[in-house]
């Protein structure tokens, strides 16, 4: 009755546990939801009338226009006609996944990697092979190893304050990475929703910038920065792929909403813009300090951690493993605490056993040290047990 995919199709167990942090009672450092007062107010009131008709699918001149003058000012080569505007930038994700996976492709990720990527690469079939980080970068000797044994189509990376690890990888580890794509025949998707979200200087040039021979796609995406409700992505590519990535987009959804394009486009045209952006850095970083303090004073004994220098998610390694995916269960039944269990952020669960991604951006500074100190009471708990 249904097609073979479906059969690959991750039911999200976590989902299910997780609709449970949405209790009032409930401390949440699971999702990486932006805080609600960091949003912009909504205003339609002069959106032009004529942006009720269909559009084109590439996207709005203006707000295309816009994206490629940030990305050149980047540091990514490119112009205009290579943006492609998306709902959500996971949508650029559907579209890599059509366009270049067939069932047993193999693919190569970091990892961990983001668990949504994962969810698509693996409804199409994928192989995926994970490269560890390791001390927050990528070793290019590693990734040079892995795409000589899987021969990916396509190598999916997120340079920049990574989701879940919250690893940025140096210019220099940029540079070398560079170096072996090119020398491979792969093609390079790097994703990059958290650039913006810096709190202790800019994030390096992206990868792509780097790159002198593979083709790549580059996306980012308006919801860590303005409005996730608007659903407003891009994706930029080399004119290789850039076609038929409008053609598979086409057939999606024919464009992605006008009213939205255009309200991203006025906030992105601002000169409020980026005052904008350092009022969320400015409130992030308190949060990331409070977690930063809270771990300190109660996880020392149990986990080791980086401080992120931007995002919004801590990572961390029990010293002591356990199935973090159990612990969760337990500490939203007894503690009223809700975090991400590792497991699912690997192609291969077992090999996130005793992992912790923790989100800074949405509970209260105030509660944060409350919420820590909980978990923490919980895993010395069962580690006793
Ligand atoms: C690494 C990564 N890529 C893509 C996305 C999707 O973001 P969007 O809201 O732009 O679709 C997310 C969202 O959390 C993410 O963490």
């Amino acid at each position: 009755m249904f097609s073979e995919r479906i059969e690959r199709l991750m039911g999200s167990l976590i989902r299910e546990i997780l609709a449970a942090a949405q209790r009032p009672e409930v401390i949440s450092f699971a999702g990486g939801l932006p805080q609600s007062s960091c949003l912009p107010k909504l205003d339609f009131s002069d959106v032009p009338q004529h942006l009720a008709q269909y559009g084109t699918t590439e996207g709005e001149p203006e707000l295309r226009e816009a994206i490629a003058r940030q990305a050149q000012a980047m540091g990514i080569p490119c112009s205009a006609d290579q943006v492609l505007v998306l709902t959500g930038s996971q949508q650029a994700i559907d579209l890599a996944s059509k366009l270049f996976i067939d069932p047993g492709t193999p693919l190569v990720t970091e990892g961990p990697t983001y668990l949504a990527a994962l969810q698509s690469f693996n409804l199409f079939g994928a192989k995926i092979t994970a490269v560890a980080q390791r001390d927050g970068r990528l070793p290019p000797a590693d990734l040079a190893a892995a795409l000589d044994s899987v021969k990916p189509r396509l190598t999916y990376l997120i340079p920049s304050f990574q989701n879940p690890s919250g690893a940025c990888y140096t210019e220099a580890n940029r540079r070398e990475l560079a170096e072996v794509l090119d020398a491979a025949s792969t093609v390079v998707f790097e994703d990059d929703p958290y650039r913006a979200l810096s709190y202790d200087g800019e994030a390096p040039a992206p990868l792509v910038s780097h790159l002198k021979k593979a083709s790549w796609i580059y996306a980012g995406s308006f919801s860590k920065t303005l409005a996730p409700g608007l659903r407003e992505g891009f994706l930029i590519a080399t004119p290789d792929l850039y076609p038929l990535l409008v053609k598979l987009k086409q057939s999606t959804d024919l464009h992605s909403n006008r009213p939205g394009q255009w309200f991203i486009a006025k906030a992105l045209n601002s000169p409020d813009y980026p005052v904008h952006l350092q009022r969320l850095r400015d409130t992030y970083r308190v949060g990331r300090d409070a977690m930063q303090a809270a771990l300190e004073k109660h996880f020392a004994d149990l986990a080791d951690w980086q401080v992120p220098h931007g995002g919004l998610f801590f990572w961390l390694t029990l010293k002591q493993a356990q199935d973090t995916r159990v612990l969760l269960k337990v500490a939203l039944e007894q503690e009223n605490v809700a975090f991400m269990p590792g497991e699912p952020f690997y192609p291969d669960p077992q090999q996130g056993i005793g992992h912790l991604r923790l989100n800074f951006s949405h509970a209260a500074p105030e509660r944060i040290d409350e919420g820590i100190a909980r978990l923490a009471a919980l895993i010395r708990q069962r580690q006793r047990a």
